[in-house]
């Protein structure tokens, strides 16, 4: 049932505001939650792409989101968020491999993220899919909260897919 929902992936538009928003609330904890106003502008850039899985009958409602950010060399996953009431079947490992179809689609040689080190649940998500750490990074989030940036290195397939 999840696996089908990303036959409903799309880029969002500025009236999903508030469905990635209810999503964001849903997903993250309160420290680390993106603004309104940042997800706006997000919306907004043309150097960042917006994915969004939305339930098929109740648009607004977003079951998931992929935030994507296009540099010269690399796309920077910049966040993933699936709703807790769909997480753990799939939907997020499908989000995944289209992040690396975008990067390919795009000719970019990686795909870069970070994750906090201490969760190391996440960093091994990562790391089953392909994702290698390329750099530590103390004091990221805080002080005493580290990150890794990670990095799935990709061929260039600009033709692949849309
Ligand atoms: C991380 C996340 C996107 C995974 O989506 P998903 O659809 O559940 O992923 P899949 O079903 O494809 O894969 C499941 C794996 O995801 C990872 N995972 C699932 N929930 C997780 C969570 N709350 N925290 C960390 N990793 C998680 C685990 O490795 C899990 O495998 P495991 O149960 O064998 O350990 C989703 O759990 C989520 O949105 N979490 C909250 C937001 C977040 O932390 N995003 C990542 C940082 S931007």
């Amino acid at each position: 049932m999840f696996a089908e929902m990303i036959s409903h992936l799309r880029r969002a538009i500025p009236k999903d505001l508030e469905g990635l928003w209810q999503l964001e609330l849903a997903c993250f904890e309160p420290g680390r939650l993106e603004t309104r106003r940042t997800l706006q502008r997000s919306l907004k850039n043309p150097k960042h792409e917006v994915w969004l899985c939305a339930h098929p009958i109740e648009t607004a409602q977003a079951t998931a989101a992929l935030y994507l950010r296009v540099y010269r060399k690399t796309v920077r996953l910049h966040s993933i968020a699936v709703h807790p009431s769909a997480q753990g079947q799939g939907l997020g490992s499908l989000l995944f491999d289209h992040a690396r179809k975008r990067t390919q689609t795009l000719g970019r040689s990686y795909l870069s993220l970070e994750a906090e080190q201490r969760n190391t649940r996440l960093c091994s998500w990562y790391a089953r899919h392909g994702f290698r750490v390329h750099r530590e990074l103390p004091n990221y989030y805080a002080p005493d909260r580290p990150a890794l940036r990670m990095r799935l290195t990709l061929d260039k397939r600009p033709d692949c897919c849309p």
